[in-house]
């Protein structure tokens, strides 16, 4: 008896695969899992209809803490890849190890999904699952499989898929980010109409703005409160925010800035394999999260932290982007951006108005800043014995070295249009 775990999401993909599995690759049982990482209901209500129409064995995996906690954490990193919050990326090692482990408790011989074999995910998951005795296997990508065939075979055999307005796009949503891509998306030109936005509304049409304040420790979130009565939005729940669970701060962000059309991007993505893909993401509560972190890093870290963090944190990003959270890299970064998050505590005030979630004040008990120093108005700076004048020296060195090597070039080019002659025969002055 042979049996196969498919990640199982019960759209036209994974629905078809449910059938080729035992067709085409002879296994006598397949059972499909639903990771939970914040999709909608309907997702789920979706998958489970699906799976008792193909009379499939469906486990829901509850993964929404485990994968919340690491969205707030990829904050440590300030997470993002070409200018967006990672989402995909981040949940799909979350996804792949609960299919895994639900493979391993119905004693499956085999993990299988329904990417295609242009995309990231196909890498982000079997980078998890190769590293298992299970059989991998990707009959899409295997079998070389379009939408269309899928369609006819889907239509063939009476499996019940969803068509029409919303199959057109291809959504991939969690707690952190909602994904749209394909269709009409594809041409690179297309302007998206704004109903393929759910989370954000049009920037504008929230009216008032908004403050809320961000309280974080160890360079995580622990807090979050609307300054003032806030004008639209929602109250957080629990009180004042405090004590949040990670889901919850996350769920009430994105509600809370989503209302003011915080967190759209419309971009070209440089996907690993090479290939360039439109991409649309709604990401409201990590925009607010991500621009609050920075800001907060801003106060507490030196210049030269700061500096060589930036070429950290992308790096962190890159491993995160390819899935690969497991490689030595990324322990060895997180050494050094755990040593810097130990001072990121502190408050930051966000103001969340037309579409922008702005920073707009910080405090911390271990900002690296002293007011007497940046201050107009001081005249020494309280415990360093420096004063204004002090600058005098370091404004005299300012640039010197240049304006040392400048002088050394003028004479050297003299010397060569002198002894070349070169500029004198150019204009014909012999
Ligand atoms: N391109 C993104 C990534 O690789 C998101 C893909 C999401 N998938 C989707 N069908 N919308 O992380």
């Amino acid at each position: 008896m042979e049996r196969v775990a498919l990640a199982f999401s019960g759209g036209l993909d994974t629905t078809v695969c449910v059938g080729l599995l035992e067709e085409e690759y002879g296994y006598d049982e397949v059972i499909g899992v639903t990771v939970d990482v914040g999709q909608p209901d309907e997702e789920f209500d979706e998958a489970e209809e699906t799976a008792g129409a193909l009379d499939v064995d469906q486990y829901v995996v509850d993964a929404r803490e485990e994968f919340a906690t690491l969205c707030l954490d990829s904050l440590k990193a300030n997470a993002t890849y070409q200018g967006y919050p990672l989402g995909t990326a981040l949940a799909r090692p979350v996804i792949a190890n609960a299919i895994l482990e639900t493979a391993t408790e119905h004693d499956c011989d085999a993990v299988a999904h329904g990417c295609t074999g242009k995309g990231n995910d196909q890498l982000r998951f079997e980078a998890v699952w190769r590293d298992s005795d299970l059989d991998v296997i990707a009959p899409v990508r295997e079998l070389e499989l379009t939408r269309e065939w899928e369609m006819e075979y889907a239509e063939e055999r009476g499996l019940p898929v969803e068509s029409g307005n919303e199959g057109d796009w291809s959504i991939d949503t969690n707690l952190w980010s909602r994904s749209v891509e394909g269709a009409k998306l594809e041409d690179t030109g297309y302007v998206p109409p704004e109903d393929i936005y759910e989370w954000t509304d049009a920037p504008g049409e929230a009216g008032e703005a908004d403050l809320v304040e961000i309280e974080f420790e160890d360079g995580e979130p622990v807090a979050v409160d609307t300054v003032g009565e806030p004008s639209t939005s929602p109250r957080p729940p629990a009180g004042n925010g405090e004590g949040l669970g990670p889901v919850e701060l996350i769920e009430y962000l994105n509600e809370l800035a989503g209302a003011y059309g915080v967190g759209r991007t419309d971009m070209m993505e440089d996907r690993m394999l090479g290939l360039k893909v439109r991409e649309n993401y709604e990401h409201p509560a990590a925009t607010v999260l991500l621009n609050a972190h920075e800001a907060l890093e801003g106060l507490v870290l030196t210049q030269e932290e700061r500096d060589f963090k930036a070429q950290v944190d992308q790096q962190w990003s890159n491993k995160a982007y390819q899935g690969l959270v497991d490689a030595p890299l990324v322990g060895a970064l997180e050494g050094f951006i755990d040593r810097t998050q130990s001072r990121v505590t502190g408050t930051v005030t966000v103001k969340l108005e037309g579409g922008s979630a702005r920073p707009v004040g910080r405090e911390s008990e271990y900002a690296a800043y002293s007011e007497d120093a940046a201050s107009f108005n001081t005249e020494t700076v309280e415990g360093q014995n420096i004063t204004q004048k002090d600058a005098t020296g370091v404004a005299k060195y300012h640039g010197f070295q240049g304006r040392l090597a400048n002088t050394v070039i003028d004479a050297n080019d003299k010397r060569t249009l002198a002894t070349d002659g070169s500029g004198a025969g150019e204009n014909g002055e012999e």
